[in-house]
């Protein structure tokens, strides 16, 4: 484990319950603040962050500082025995500072430079601006160093969004030096004749525009490429003196998630920059109770992320932001119902998290966030129902301590790239409002989390020899060494799944030659030829019989399932069919194979299948792997488990995500401590709506 990340919990022997706290906004309501703190008590809160926008607070004017509000919230926060995770303000800056040095503001892609306003809105290569964010750091971190109430580091807020001004133009034609050496190989790479769009000389090289370049699909990539290393290296600026001043404090920034479907954000690759934290955050955001996901379907793409994000680092992570109630927002702004919160809250904590913080503490008066939910509501007292379910998670929290830097084992990966999402999202071909990767990923995790089967997200590269199954779902783009992990960790016994579309292209978005999977093909035994793309309207049908030799007998029933989307036409060389087509020109083609590599075996489904093949599927592969199971128990729909582990001690999260009462039966002759209502639990067990049950067994 990364020993800064122990650093806070050797320190910090509980969860971190709490959140954004904004005094800065306050300092005219002295009794309003006084308030906050008694607040923080009835409300079990221990944590909170500061400062996240507070830099025209702390420097209200150039190098006039001032720090009475910051002390004192730090004094008091310690002197009550919380925690302060103490925020660099980089995430907006100072009206004074726009004015001043415009060069710090963020230029939009149509190269129009923004005015000062909203947030987030810097330029990351400015050098006027990594030198005052690198400034004000250090006056920070010189001032806190030995405070008692610093157990963390948040720094900025939410990195995202990219500058396209002149500094950045120059800062990517060098990145693009350094990577391809002359024009020549650039050229090349990016396949500039097409269009005639060869480059002569860097000079001629734009980031993508609007109204200029965006259809070289290579050059879109490397841009994207160069955002996460240009916001990496911001990051890194920003860090200098925290690492220098404070270097057993851990180091985090705040990770984000995608809406309106729960997925990763997209605007930076995670894999590279979770090498550079302490401890991996992020702010969840999930649109619970909506009108087109049942709630036990989106409590698995919300488990997806989480497992992702517990994967980037193989370690706890923190929850760094989740609303309370509801957020401004979504389109539709729709308060947790009753217990939702305390679900959510503990349903992260199954799936690794070691903190519950919010966004926000107390609601502000004005400005576009007012509305958002929060612990502390307008009305300004304890007694409202949020509150009330707030205290109640804080005190369930502290009744579970024991809990805090246990882990999860996983025998199953599922591999989730950003490039290749990246990728796919821009190419100009099949459905193209239906890609749908990242929902790909997660039906394929949903057949995992119906039966309580542990899943790390991991990167094309990860180390995969700890696990017994991978599944790696449309890996279109085939890095180099991608290829060779995937054949390593199949030869040495391990089974992989892969799909359609997958091993198409290389990394600079150029197609292999010699019919794909490209580098797959050896691995896979067979060859695509085509892939048709299907209207919403049509399906096939495949017809699964099977093959006993490879434990691969008939699935279910008749073994009929639909395809829809598409379908790939694909031949055997050395695999072995499971399922055929059953209509169209490809009608008894194979559309499921298996194929032996080494001491291992390699399947491909070469259609998009329906939910209920893939259920099957993994039941019957996961039954063949013997894959642990966080609780032996069939699952009610619905009804989710996680275990996490200190060794000896298991703790298994049930969770009921219905809007009705489920029942579940815990294996015979097993007795486990419940840690919520503090009994022996046994047998057959009931389970209110959204109801959690947390069973400790040695
Ligand atoms: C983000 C930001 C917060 C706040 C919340 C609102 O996560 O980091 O400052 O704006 O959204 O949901
Ligand atoms: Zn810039």
């Amino acid at each position: 484990m990364n020993t800064k990340f122990k650093a806070i919990q050797d320190k910090v022997k509980a969860f971190l319950h709490g959140g954004d706290y904004n005094p800065d906004q306050w300092l005219r309501y002295p009794e309003i603040i006084k308030e906050d703190y008694r607040l923080m008590k009835l409300a079990h809160c221990n944590a909170f962050s500061l400062n996240i926008f507070g830099w025209s607070a702390i420097e209200p004017e150039e190098g006039k500082y001032s720090f009475e509000w910051l002390d004192n919230t730090m004094d008091r926060l310690a002197a009550q025995g919380a925690y302060v995770i103490l925020a660099t303000p980089s995430g907006a800056r100072p009206a004074w500072m726009s004015q001043k040095y415009p060069e710090v503001l963020r230029v939009q892609p149509n190269r129009q430079r923004n005015l000062h306003g909203q947030r987030h809105n810097h330029c990351y290569t400015s050098p006027v601006y990594r030198e005052k964010t690198q400034n004000i750091n250090r006056i920070l971190a010189d001032r806190y160093k030995d405070h008692p109430a610093l157990i963390m580091w948040h720094v900025s807020n939410e990195y995202g969004g990219e500058c396209h001004c002149n500094l950045c133009q120059e800062a990517f034609r060098d990145w693009l030096k350094v990577k391809y050496g002359t024009l020549e190989d650039l050229n090349h790479a990016w396949w500039t004749s097409f269009w005639s769009h060869t480059y002569t000389d860097w000079s001629q090289i734009e980031s993508p525009a609007p109204h200029g370049e965006n259809f070289v699909h290579a050059h879109n990539l490397d841009w994207k490429r160069f955002v996460t290393d240009q916001t990496i290296d911001f990051y890194k600026n920003e860090i200098v003196p925290l690492r220098e001043l404070t270097p057993d404090i851990p180091v985090t920034t705040n990770f984000m998630g995608n809406h309106p479907h729960m997925g990763p954000f997209l605007g930076l690759d995670y894999h590279k920059f979770a090498k550079e934290v302490d401890v991996v955050t992020w702010d969840t955001y999930p649109a619970w109770h909506n009108d087109t996901q049942d709630t036990s379907d989106l409590s698995s793409d919300v488990s997806f992320m989480h497992d992702l994000y517990r994967s980037l680092k193989q370690q706890p992570f923190l929850i760094m932001e989740n609303t309370p109630s509801l957020v401004n927002w979504h389109p539709v702004n729709k308060p947790k119902r009753p217990n939702m919160h305390k679900l959510a809250s503990l349903q992260a904590v199954a799936h690794g998290a070691d903190s519950n913080l919010y966004f926000q503490w107390r609601k502000g008066r004005g400005a576009s966030e007012k509305f958002h939910g929060a612990v502390v509501d307008h009305a300004g007292h304890e007694n409202t129902r949020v509150f009330r379910e707030v205290a109640e998670i804080g005190e369930i929290l502290e009744r579970i301590a024991e809990v805090i830097g246990s882990t999860i084992d996983a025998e199953v990966a599922i591999i989730y790239d950003w490039e290749n999402q990246w990728a796919i999202d821009d190419l100009q071909g099949l459905k193209l409002e239906k890609k749908n990767y990242i929902e790909t990923c997660q039906a394929h995790y949903k057949a995992f989390w119906k039966q309580g089967i542990p899943v790390d997200i991991v990167a094309s590269e990860a180390d995969l020899s700890k696990y017994k199954l991978v599944v790696a779902p449309m890996l279109y783009m085939i890095r180099q060494g991608v290829a060779e992990n995937l054949e390593a960790f199949v030869s040495g016994g391990g089974t992989l799944v892969s799909t359609y579309w997958s091993g198409i292209v290389n990394e600079n978005d150029l197609t292999f030659l010699g019919g794909f999977p490209g580098p797959l093909g050896k691995l896979l035994g067979i060859w695509a030829e085509e892939i048709d793309s299907l209207y919403d309207s049509e399906t096939n049908e495949l017809l699964f019989t099977g093959d006993e030799a490879h434990g691969m007998g008939k699935l279910s029933g008749e073994g009929r399932y639909s395809a829809s989307d598409y379908c790939e036409v694909i031949h055997v060389e050395t695999a072995t069919v499971l399922a055929e087509y059953q209509s169209e020109y490809y009608k008894g083609m194979p559309a499921v194979t298996v194929n032996e590599f080494g001491s291992g075996q390699a399947f491909y489904m070469a259609s998009r299948n329906e939910q209920r093949f893939l259920d099957d599927f993994y039941n019957r592969l996961s039954s063949n792997l013997e894959l642990a199971k966080a609780l032996e128990t069939e699952l009610p729909k619905g009804v989710s488990v996680s275990t996490r582990s200190h060794g000896k001690t298991n703790y298994t999260f049930v969770m009921n995500f219905n809007e009705s009462e489920s029942t579940i039966t815990l294996p015979a002759s097993n007795s486990y401590q419940e840690l919520i209502n503090d009994k022996v639990v046994s047998g057959t067990v009931k389970l209110k709506p959204y109801e959690v049950l947390i069973l400790k067994r040695d």
